[in-house]
Formats: C-alpha cells, structure tokens, sequence
C-alpha cells in the first residue's frame, strides 16, 4: 500500500449489490467473485471499493490513519450525511477520541474482569441445556433455545439491565447492524420500532436504570474517576448493547450450524470439551457473524495499483477474508485442527472486537455444557434471517442424541 500517484491500470468493476437479499442469504458465490477478480474492485452500484482478499482486508484495518472509521463504518459518509443517531464513541471514532473509551472498555471486558462470571455463567449454561432437553425432549430450535436464550440470560445481568424490556435487545442490535447498509428494503422494515427502541436502549444507559455491580456501572465509575467525561458513560454503555447482543447471538448459532453441519467436528469437542474456545473462533472465521464493515480514505491511496479517492468509501468483506484460499488451507472447511488465530471475525487493529472474550466465555460455557450431554446434532430445516451486516439465523430445528 503507497501513497504514489497511480500508474495506468484498469481497475475491475462490479454492477452486483452485497447487500441485495440473495447476497445476503448466501454471499460465498460473490466473495469468490470478488477475491478472483483483484485485489480492489470498484462496486460501480455504490461507488464504492471492495476488498475481499485477506492480504488487503488485514492491511486495510490495521492502517486506521489511511482508512478512518469516524466517518461512519457502514455506508453513509458522516462527512455529508447526519447519523441516524449519536455516532458510537468506539466504532464510529478515530484517535485520540477513540483511545479513552477504547481503554476503559478494554479494562471492564478483559479476561481478569471476567474471571467471576466464569463459574455462574457455566452453572446458568448447563440449567439451561437440562431444561431444554427436558421440557422439549430430543427436537427444538437450536437458535431460539440455546443460541438467543443462553446470551439474553446472562449478558444482561453482566451489563446490570433491569428485568424489564430486555426483548428489545435483539430487534436495536437487529436495526442497528441493518443500519451500516444501504437504506433498504431490510433498513425500511426496522422504520417503524426506531424511535421505541433507541428511547429504551437510551434509558437503559443512565446510572439509575444499572445495577451496582454490572459492566455498565464500572463505565460510570471510570467517569467519576475521569477516565470518561459523565457525558461520554451513556454512549459506552450503548455500545454494549448495540454490539454485544446479537452478534454474540448469532455467533452462538453460526458454532451450532457449524458442529450440526460437521458431526465429526461435534465428535472431537464432545472428547475434548477444551477446544471449545478454538472452536469457536473457527466457526466465526467459518461463518464470519459480522460480515462486513466500510473504512473511508483518509487521502488519496493507491491498492495494487487501483487508486482509492480521499473521502471514498471502502467496504471490507471480513467473510471473504476468513475464507480466502491465499490464507486459509481448505478455506471453506470448518475444522477444529486449524489454527483459526488471525481471523478478521472480530477485526483487526485498534477497533478489533473489544468485546471477543466475552463472547468467548459465554460459547465456552454453553458448547461444553451441550457436549456433556449430546452427542450428535442433526440440522433439519435451517433458515436465514437477513440483515445487511449480521450474517444470521431464523431458526435452526436440530434432532439430537443424548449422550
Ligand atoms: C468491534 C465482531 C461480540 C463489543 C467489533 C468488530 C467486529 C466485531 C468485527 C470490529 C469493527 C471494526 O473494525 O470496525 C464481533 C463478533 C462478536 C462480537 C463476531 C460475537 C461473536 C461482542 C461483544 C461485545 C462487543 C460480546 C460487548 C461485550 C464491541 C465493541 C466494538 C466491537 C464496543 C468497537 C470496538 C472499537 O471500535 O474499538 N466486534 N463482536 N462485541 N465489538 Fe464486537
């Protein structure tokens, strides 16, 4: 990557919309096209540039001076167009703003923090696997049962939310990743509830409305020790909410979808309930749950050769990256022997998933709690939800043998 002017080139151009439904329900097809068409290609329908190929996505996220995120990560460029709501001070923010709520953060989220949820989290897993298979016997849904069920249960508490209302989590985390997209049919469908659900979300933020000892009081208290401004604490809680709910969810599903789709894969962690972590990241390299994010170019940079424009923006295929054959030994199988580390499923650089050891303590706790006590999972009728940077499920009906 250099800041040269360009030489002559002929750049590859794409008419195809990512965020058209088929895309959506099935991107492997247009990532391939796109990784085999160069290393940038210019998505003439949005005038925007995609990158898909591993080498470029990495590069991309780890130069944020070069590819900036306050100008908004999804497709509106917050230099014209006005957020649909208050930017997040995380995501949507570059250095020095960044860096303080990016420290706090990293300190409430970081593995000593969560030493104490450990041990409730796998007893409240294992209650809730023994429910389900005693109250629905060897058939239920997979998605709604375990996958949404186990990280409403035990996130919530974590953050400090009060027990009311909390079934709006999912539809704002829902709207709110549908919103990095073009304004759709998907974007449009969510119009109806925006107002209702940010109000809730927003209310949920104050000090009054958490509890004493959850993430979202320790984001107050690192305002009273000025580590944040008291204006700034809200805006981090909402981060939470927005990115730790229903990417975790459906994260939890892709792992599941993966094991019921791989029985020997089930095997192995059913004898080395150990793997459980690596398995996870294998599977959000697999099925990558946050499939895209956009940068926008800080100046005029030259890609191999293509010329990006400052100001433009550019769309990285983080799914597309995960399975890059360049990188990735038999990149489309999902397979517990990989070392999966590398991955761009939570990003990479200073805006990478400060939220990832959460997410992995709550797939350690329900995938060992669920090999303790089934030994296979046989997928019938899986179905796709659609949403323009979620890759995620309906529903996902499994049959399974007790152990
Ligand atoms: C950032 C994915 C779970 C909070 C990110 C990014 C990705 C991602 C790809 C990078 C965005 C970028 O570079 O622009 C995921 C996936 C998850 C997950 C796949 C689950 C499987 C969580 C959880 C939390 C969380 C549980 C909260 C506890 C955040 C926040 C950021 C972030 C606040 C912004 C960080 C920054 O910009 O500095 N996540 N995430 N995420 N994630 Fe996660």
């Amino acid at each position: 990557m250099t800041h040269a002017p360009a030489p002559a080139f002929s750049l590859p151009t794409s008419d195809a919309d990512p965020f058209a439904a088929e895309h959506l329900a099935q991107p492997e097809p247009l990532h391939q096209q796109l990784r085999q068409a160069g290393p940038v290609v210019h998505l003439t329908r949005y005038n925007v540039y995609a990158l898909a190929r591993y080498r470029e996505v990495h590069a991309a996220l780890v130069d944020w001076q070069t590819f900036q995120s306050a100008a908004g990560v999804g497709l509106a460029n917050f230099r014209h167009e006005k957020p649909w709501q208050p930017p997040s001070l995380l995501l949507e923010a570059d250095p020095p703003h960044h860096d303080a709520p990016r420290r706090v953060l990293r300190e409430i989220l970081a593995p000593p923090a969560l030493r104490q949820l450990r041990a409730t989290w796998q007893t409240v897993a294992e209650e809730l696997v023994d429910t389900v298979l005693a109250d629905r016997g060897r058939q239920f849904d997979a998605f709604t049962d375990l996958a949404s069920a186990f990280p409403l249960r035990v996130f919530p508490d974590a953050v400090g939310l009060g027990p009311e209302g909390r079934d709006n989590l999912l539809p704002y985390g829902n709207m709110a990743l549908n919103a990095f997209g073009p304004a759709n049919d998907l974007v449009k469908a969510d119009a109806d509830r925006a107002a209702e659900l940010s109000a809730w979300v927003n209310a949920q933020c104050a000090r009054e409305a958490l509890s004493e000892d959850g993430f979202g009081s320790r984001i107050w208290a690192a305002a009273d020790r000025g580590d944040l401004t008291h204006t700034q604490a809200p805006l981090v809680v909402r981060s939470l909410l927005t990115a730790g709910v229903g990417t975790t969810v459906h994260g939890l599903a892709a792992t599941l979808y993966a094991f019921a789709t791989h029985p020997d894969q089930w095997q192995r962690l059913c004898e080395r309930p150990e793997l459980a972590r690596v398995a996870f990241d294998e599977a959000v390299r697999w099925q990558s749950p946050v499939q895209t994010f956009f940068r926008t170019a800080t100046t005029d940079v030259t890609i191999a050769g293509a010329l990006i424009p400052e100001g433009t923006k550019i769309l990285m295929f983080l799914g597309a990256a995960n399975r890059d054959p360049a990188r990735w030994l038999d990149a489309d199988r999902f397979d517990l022997t990989r070392d999966p580390s590398g991955h761009v499923g939570f990003g990479m650089g200073i805006h990478q998933c400060v939220g990832q050891h959460v997410a992995r303590l709550e797939a350690e706790a329900l995938l060992t709690a669920l090999a303790r006590r089934v030994e296979r999972i046989e997928l019938t009728e899986p179905r796709r939800h659609l949403n323009n940077t979620l890759r995620s499920w309906a529903a996902l009906p499994v049959t399974v043998r007790p152990a």
